[in-house]
């Protein structure tokens, strides 16, 4: 099978990279990057030289380049995106243009050329749940409340619509958070992970009572190669961790697990229109797929925070500004 891997320089697209050539070896892929701050070619450094691995620099927006690409595929798996919600509060153009306009560029190379496409969304699309309400599943309406999820919700809507006019073979993933090896420090859990590393706090948003399911990449990555592998064409699948924590709590278990203390805590500004919780019901999932979760929150956070402690190099150029002075001073911000 040959694979168009979008945005495999970013966490989980480089997870996935990681996951499918250990898992298919005979498989080919190649990587449109087009590495913005989040991408970083050294999450690949293992794979660069592999015969069957090839990255191409480039923006999924690009019409000629990526249907140039799409020929001779058989699947596209789009995981591109702007990701972080704070940086959609602050300025939205890239989110359009990127999760919106790249989404649709791609969509028109995949009709073109007869491929399948898998679209890589997120929970986030359903908008916030009050703390006793049932959690999301594929018939949940829509109400997408920050840019950020509002343009991934343009998105799914997009890859849908192709699906029905055109009949083009799509299926979608609705994930919760993921967490894991090579996750960009501006998300909580890189950041407090790293920041308490370096002697220093961990910025809490609001009351800390704001709740995410927290399920590893690579759980969200074994969900896609079955929907890749078994899902039905035109269904959408909710992907999560059955693991929902408040936001204080996930802290105090790194604290823990670190071996710090509560003074680590700094309570900061809310974030505005900050989504109260997010949960997910993945019995489509385990029904049609076979597919669950498999690694416990407890292991897998243990060995998150070991990774970062054993790849201090990685983060620490990005949290230096040695690839961009600009994040520099948003870390300063944010610390
Ligand atoms: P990330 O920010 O770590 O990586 C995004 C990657 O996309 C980067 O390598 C970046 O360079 C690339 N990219 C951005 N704009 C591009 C463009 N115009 N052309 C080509 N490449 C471009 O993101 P992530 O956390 O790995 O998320 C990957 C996907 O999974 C996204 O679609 C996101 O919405 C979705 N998702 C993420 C989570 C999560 O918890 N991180 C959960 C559910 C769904
Ligand atoms: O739910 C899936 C989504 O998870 C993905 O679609 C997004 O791409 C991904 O960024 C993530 O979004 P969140 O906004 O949930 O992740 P983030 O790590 O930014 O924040 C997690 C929670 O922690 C959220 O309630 C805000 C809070 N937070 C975050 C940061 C960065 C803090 O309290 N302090 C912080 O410094």
């Amino acid at each position: 099978m040959k694979l168009l891997i979008t945005g495999g320089a970013g966490f989980i697209g480089s997870n996935f990279i990681h996951y499918w050539l250990k898992k298919y070896p005979d498989d080919n892929i190649i990587n449109l990057d087009v590495l913005t701050y989040a991408g970083n070619l050294e999450n690949l450094a293992d794979v660069a030289d592999s015969k069957n691995y090839q990255f191409v620099k480039g923006n999924i927006c690009d019409e000629k380049l990526v249907d140039g690409l799409a020929k001779n595929i058989d699947l596209i798996a789009h995981f591109a995106a702007e990701t972080h919600v704070d940086r959609s509060v602050m300025d939205s153009g890239d989110f359009i243009k990127t999760n919106v306009e790249g989404t649709r560029v791609l969509l028109d190379a995949a009709k073109k050329n007869n491929v399948r496409f898998h679209h890589i969304s997120t929970d986030e699309v359903f908008g916030s749940l009050g703390p006793n309400e049932p959690s999301f599943n594929e018939k949940t309406p829509y109400d997408p409340r920050s840019p950020y999820s509002a343009l991934k919700a343009a998105a799914d809507h997009l890859v849908r619509s192709y699906y029905h006019t055109h009949k083009l073979p799509i299926t979608i993933s609705n994930c919760t958070n993921n967490y894991g090896p090579y996750q960009f420090p501006e998300k909580l859990l890189p950041l407090f992970i790293t920041n308490l590393l370096e002697g220093k706090k961990v910025p809490i948003y609001g009351n800390g009572q704001n709740i995410r399911d927290w399920i590893h990449v690579d759980d969200h990555n074994a969900g896609v190669d079955m929907i890749i592998k078994k899902g039905r064409i035109g269904e959408t699948y909710c992907l999560g961790g059955n693991n929902e924590l408040t936001n204080i709590e996930l802290t105090k278990k790194i604290l823990e697990l670190m071996g710090k203390g509560e003074e680590m805590i700094k309570y900061v500004k809310d974030r505005p229109g900050h989504d109260l919780r997010y949960a997910m019901d993945i019995s489509k999932a385990k029904r049609e797929l076979g597919w669950e979760p498999k690694i416990k929150f407890e292991d897998g956070l243990a060995k998150t925070i070991e990774w970062y402690k054993n790849n201090k190099d990685w983060w620490k150029k990005i949290k230096s500004g040695e690839y961009n002075e600009y994040y520099k001073k948003q870390y300063e911000k944010l610390s």
